[in-house]
């Protein structure tokens, strides 16, 4: 088939995707390791910036003697620039790195784009371990963070594309799990090394970083290219010899024909519907269409971008940023690390439960339940602070410090197993091919986005200088859960089970609150007449488009305006 062949496409529903061997299956998993990035480049910082050494050399304050009153040890910390500086570059380094991350995927492919981001990391991360001065660090966790927001944006895209669709959520939610390992892994390396009295207290827990750009950039040296990408850049060949690869079937099987005849159907008619044109025109079009309908590209961007803000708002971040404050401020704990670190294992231990309750319950389902559970969980922390905790000024009782931290565990569980993986999951399947790798990055933008401004808001918002909440804003966390369940009802379609393709058709005919229910009843390859007449690969019909480079095939039978719900 490859070199000239002719694919046909089929007009049956249940072939429009091969089977799929174990070692495909492998292979989409692998890329999931790419959240070990995200979850240990956000970990280690918070632990490095209280290293009595790392605070020494970076403020040339002494270490203040065994018997230096409370006031002289108060004041050796970083100062709170340094801090929401250090902090809020590498979100800044993410933003801009998932923003470009989607043109670049698109330019380069997918697969390039991530290893150029495990090369970017590595820039960053000689600065960052070379640093003994502010400027140099910065200017690393910036690098850093851009390589960082290529992985985090293209690695939801890259395995969203490859993976099967009876798994694809399963296999996304791995990511998340490398995101909750990476946390854990930096909380204990930070742990063993934070009483170190010299440089190897902070640069072995950003030298380890290495291992991961080094795993990720070679595994995916040696992995396929996205079938997707090659079909958005027409060249067709390639796209079966990498759908084949990623499948593990034959290239000239039927199922591999099959499914690549609906990948191309898919695209051409998305470029029917809105076509593609100029640089800029290309990224407009991700705002193109109404708000009423669920299928406009307009829709589809602003539920990515909203789950993704949602997602953060649930206030998860507020537990492993400010969690050692928090606990500490109870004053009963005595070891706050500790439980910091119990925090951290949780949440790692609560996410394996979504490979399963993702395919089994859907998305949907999974967001709306596991986001009421927050809003109870958090709620009866915030209660037991105003009632029976510190917030009486009364001495804090024990045991509704262990009730709180019970909850506290909770509302992790719940997060973990539920919001966590769903919110990137459904950001790798809501979007059409054209404007897939935009979107899916203009999302994890939005991600990075929000993390940084929770960093910068929360520790005015419990500080007792200033509006001085402390558990009570736990309430606050809960209000907003309350707004991501009524958010994951009303925009968040179910796309369990389906093609990407399929999803497309999905979000044309029905609300995402029928979307549980709806059934695919016909192919793309069927409705642009390419059953009979078949896909040359790289043959006249297929040829490089216009500036935005697409695939354009002569089609027929594709409907003008795909604002139909
Ligand atoms: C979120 C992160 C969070 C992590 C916790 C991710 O899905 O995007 O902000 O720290 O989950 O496991």
């Amino acid at each position: 088939m490859a070199g000239g062949g002719v694919v046909h496409g089929t007009a049956d529903t249940s072939r429009i995707e091969a089977p799929v061997t174990v070692k495909a299956y492998l292979m989409c998993a692998f890329a999931a390791f790419g959240g070990i990035f995200f979850g240990y480049d956000t970990g280690w910082m918070g632990g490095v910036m209280g290293m009595k050494y790392y605070i020494r050399q970076y403020t040339h304050i002494q270490y203040p003697g065994p018997d230096a009153d409370s006031a002289t040890k108060a004041l050796f910390v970083l100062p709170g620039w340094q801090q929401s500086l250090l902090t809020g570059i590498l979100s800044c380094g993410t933003f801009f790195g998932a923003l470009i991350a989607g043109d670049v995927a698109d330019r380069i492919g997918r697969r390039w784009t991530i290893i150029s981001g495990c090369l970017t990391f590595t820039v960053g991360c000689i600065l960052e371990t070379a640093s003994t001065t502010l400027a140099v660090m910065v200017v690393g966790r910036l690098i850093a963070g851009a390589g960082v927001g290529f992985i985090s944006a293209i690695i939801i895209l890259y395995m969203s594309e490859i993976a099967p669709k009876k798994v694809r959520g399963a296999l996304v939610a791995g990511y998340q799990f490398c995101i909750t390992i990476g946390i854990l892994l930096a909380n204990c390396v930070v742990y063993a090394t934070q009483d170190r009295d010299d440089t190897g207290s902070y640069r072995i827990p950003v030298a380890v970083q290495f291992l991961w750009a080094l795993v990720l950039g070679i595994g995916l040296f040696l992995l396929p290219e996205s079938p997707r990408y090659f079909v958005k850049k027409g060249k067709l060949d390639e796209a079966a010899r990498a759908l084949a690869n990623v499948r593990g079937q034959p290239i000239d099987s039927e199922y591999i024909q099959d499914e690549l005849a609906e990948i191309i159907a898919n695209h051409e008619y998305e470029l029917s519907v809105v076509p593609q044109t100029t640089y800029f025109a290309s990224w407009a079009n991700c705002f193109h269409g109404g708000l009423k309908s669920p299928a406009s590209n307009l829709r589809r961007t602003l539920c990515g971008i909203g789950l993704q803000m949602m997602q953060q708002l649930t206030g998860i971040n507020f537990i492993f940023y400010y969690g050692v404050v928090f606990f500490t401020s109870l004053n009963t704990i005595s070891n706050p690390f500790l439980i910091s670190l119990i925090t951290t294992l949780v949440n790692v231990l609560s996410t394996p439960i979504s490979f399963w309750m993702v395919e089994r319950f859907g998305r949907r389902n999974l967001l709306i339940f596991g986001g009421t559970g927050m809003v109870i969980s958090q709620y009866i922390v915030g209660i037991i602070g105003v009632t029976v905790g510190q917030d009486k000024g009364k001495d804090t009782n024990k045991a509704a410090v262990s009730a709180m931290i019970a909850f506290i565990c909770i509302n992790i569980s719940m997060f973990a197993s539920t919001w966590g993986p769903c919110a990137w999951v459904v950001i790798g399947e809501i979007f059409p091919l054209p404007i897939r790798s935009r979107g899916v990055g203009l999302s994890t933008s939005s991600n990075w986005f929000w993390n940084c401004i929770i960093a910068i808001i929360t520790p005015y918002l419990v500080d007792k200088q200033y509006a001085n909440l402390s558990s009570k804003i736990f309430f606050m966390w809960g209000s907003l859960c309350i707004i991501s369940v009524l958010f994951a009802y009303f925009l968040v379609p179910e796309t369990k089970g389906l093609s990407l393709e399929q999803v497309d058709r999905m979000l044309e005919e029905v609300s995402p609150r029928h979307s549980r229910s709806w059934v695919p009843h016909s192919t793309f390859a069927a409705e642009m007449g390419l059953v009979e007449k078949g896909i040359p690969l790289g043959g006249p019909t297929a040829k490089q488009g216009d500036s935005a480079e697409e695939t354009e095939i002569e089609t027929h039978n594709a409907p003008a305006n795909k604002e139909i719900v």
